[in-house]
């Protein structure tokens, strides 16, 4: 906060437009380049309180934030649920292994239950893409996007985001945006959400996105994204500066997509005498859950000076912090960047 009480971290706030104006997170398509930088900035504050051993904040006090993952998770699961408790608010956890869900109900009577029960801001992780924005249509309150089949993941790629940002600025590496950077992003592109949400959230902050998959794994008609297509993994990390690796989402395959795991290792798999060859200086990236020997070697994996990938987590929470209380200011009576002032 500057001293006159209005928040710092938008003052680069286009006039004639509001800081955030959306209710729901549901991808980061639906997000301007300045909402990115908003989201990103905001978050910084978070990072901050997070270092330190009192964590806690009353900014969401009063509220409740039910955490709906109709699918499994680690990481996403636990970062939304330890954020909005850091923020103060009374986080609920509903896991549809243990819902009515498995009793045939249908997800809009499961968003019609959560509704009813006056939630202040709900996460979802579906299976299906488009499911949260479709119970986005039928709850009254903010609902963020916690990965929606192969459609959309905002947070993951907002935190990989500031994650870079952190590093890039470690560096001594100009952070503000991503213009000149190249971003690989390598692994079962066919069905990541990651990947989708990354290429729109790196692109918009200027860098240029290089995708590499085996031809099974490469969704057709990428290249209309503005990304350039690879399926020889050398070719894809020469002169990169960050490789993002994704596992195999064996989960969503059906059917053989790669002939073996060991095969798929030898052509697409980060190992760190592939990195010293192609990228000596890249940074590495993944989302996790992480297949250690398969699209990444633990050498690589663990590599202190290159590796960000425990950053990433670090920065999942300060991110949904910075989501959740964002999306739920309204509700809050909090006050927002318009017309480039603080109303
Ligand atoms: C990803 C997901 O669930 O989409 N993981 C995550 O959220 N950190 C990627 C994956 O499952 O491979």
């Amino acid at each position: 906060m500057t001293s006159s009480g209005t928040p710092s971290a938008a003052g680069r706030f286009p006039a004639g437009r509001r800081a955030f104006p959306h209710r729901d997170l549901v991808g980061i398509a639906q997000l301007e380049r300045h909402e990115i930088l908003y989201l990103l900035e905001e978050a910084e504050q978070w990072v901050s309180l997070n270092r330190q051993s009192a964590k806690h904040t009353d900014n969401l006090a009063g509220l409740t934030i039910i955490n709906a993952f109709f699918e499994n998770s680690t990481r996403t699961l636990l970062s939304f649920e330890i954020a909005g408790k850091r923020l103060g608010a009374d986080v609920v956890n509903m896991h549809a292994a243990q819902s009515s869900v498995k009793k045939g109900e249908t997800l809009i009577d499961t968003a019609m239950t959560l509704n009813a029960m006056h939630a202040d801001a709900i996460v979802i992780r579906h299976g299906s893409s488009g499911a949260v924005e479709l119970i986005a249509s039928k709850v009254d309150c903010p609902v963020l996007n916690a990965g929606d089949g192969q459609h959309e993941h905002p947070t993951q790629a907002l935190l990989d985001a500031l994650a870079l940002r952190h590093a890039l600025r470690e560096r001594g590496q100009n952070a503000d945006d991503f213009t000149g950077l190249t971003v690989t992003i390598c692994g079962d592109i066919l069905h990541s959400r990651v990947a989708r949400s990354n290429v729109l959230c790196l692109q918009a902050l200027g860098a240029s996105v290089r995708l590499c998959a085996p031809p099974a794994l490469m969704p057709q008609g990428i290249d209309a994204m503005g990304v350039e297509v690879f399926h020889d993994f050398d070719a894809a990390l020469s002169g990169t500066d960050v490789a993002m690796m994704l596992r195999l989402q064996n989960e969503r395959m059906q059917g053989q997509f790669i002939p073996s795991a060991r095969e798929y290792h030898h052509l697409y798999g980060l190992t760190a005498k592939r990195l010293a060859a192609r990228a000596p200086d890249a940074l590495v990236m993944h989302p996790g859950p992480m297949n250690r020997g398969v699209e990444i070697d633990s050498d690589v994996a663990d590599m202190l000076d290159r590796s960000i990938i425990t950053r990433q987590v670090e920065m999942g929470v300060a991110i949904r912090m910075a989501c959740l209380d964002v999306l739920t200011r309204k509700a809050r009576g909090v006050a927002g960047w318009a017309d480039g002032e603080w109303v």
